[in-house]
């Protein structure tokens, strides 16, 4: 269940909230079963979104891959055994803390927040970003991307899964489909700022960033999810829980485009 609250900025941000969030998570990881818990060994992940996102992950040879949101780590495996060399980034210091535990021994991590310039980074470093399940916490999308554009090599991949807009604002307050609009996802007992938007407003934040879209899928629920969440599977054959979106950096981002070029329009 969802409900529209609204923030007290005398209290917590929601980036304070959000950090604590996933901290207190990240820290009960070992009693988390896989019904409540909100990392890659979920049934959610493991039998709908990690199935249908794998397939539209690029080949990786040797690449530089960057886990932007990587949480406990879990998808690191994957990648190194594919040959990527893995650098991770979370802004859950308990989850870097794991992350680390276990798998600093073929991968790299950062304790670091999203929305803020990636310092640890220099330009065209990555030939991968790959963000699972990270990006509905985040309100201003097109930031982060012009940052996923700048460690991107040109023509480097943006793959981005994320909750569904349409599944964020089942059963929340939303009065207007086209307001970018804060929900609480009452996670048992913790509360993690979450951002519903319109499908347009996704598709221009990467498009104003710099990237071209090659691969946009709501993928169907596979029928393996429906052992776990009968209901909820029949329910997302109607209201998709997933977008998967795979972007491409163009050569020079809208940003350096020089200005006099852009105040003609050219
Ligand atoms: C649902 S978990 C997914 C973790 C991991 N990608 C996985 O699939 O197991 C969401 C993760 O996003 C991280 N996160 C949310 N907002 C962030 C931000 N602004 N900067 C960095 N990490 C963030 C959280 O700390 C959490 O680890």
């Amino acid at each position: 269940m969802s409900s529209e609250r609204t923030l007290d900025s005398n209290t917590n941000t929601p980036t304070d909230q959000l950090e604590s969030g996933y901290d207190v998570l990240a820290k009960r990881s070992d009693n988390i079963d896989r019904h409540a818990s909100p990392w890659g060994d979920s049934h959610f992940q493991q039998c709908y979104s990690w199935p249908t996102t794998r397939p539209v992950l690029p080949r990786l040879t040797d690449n530089r891959v960057l886990l932007a949101g990587c949480g406990r780590g879990d998808h690191v495996p994957w990648f190194s055994d594919h040959g990527a060399s893995v650098v991770g980034v979370d802004i859950s210091e308990a989850a870097i803390r794991e992350a680390r535990q276990q798998f600093g021994d073929v991968a790299t991590f950062h304790s670091a927040d999203l929305t803020r310039s990636l310092d640890f980074a220099d330009a065209d470093s990555f030939d991968l970003v790959f963000s699972n399940l990270v990006m509905s916490h985040i309100e201003e999308w097109q930031p982060v991307f012009e940052e996923f554009h700048r460690v991107l090599v040109p023509q480097g991949d943006l793959v981005v899964a994320t909750i569904h807009p349409r599944y964020i604002r089942s059963g929340a307050d939303i009065e207007s489909y086209y307001t970018l609009t804060q929900v609480m996802n009452d996670w048992p007992e913790i509360e993690l700022p979450t951002f519903y938007r319109p499908m347009n407003a996704v598709i221009t934040s990467f498009v104003d960033a710099g990237f071209r879209l090659r691969t946009f899928e709501e993928p169907e629920p596979p029928d393996a999810y429906e052992e776990y969440y009968p209901e909820r599977y029949r329910k997302a054959l109607n209201e998709p829980e997933i977008l998967v979106v795979r972007a491409q950096a163009d050569r020079e981002a809208p940003s350096s485009v020089p200005s006099d070029q852009a105040s003609r329009g050219g």
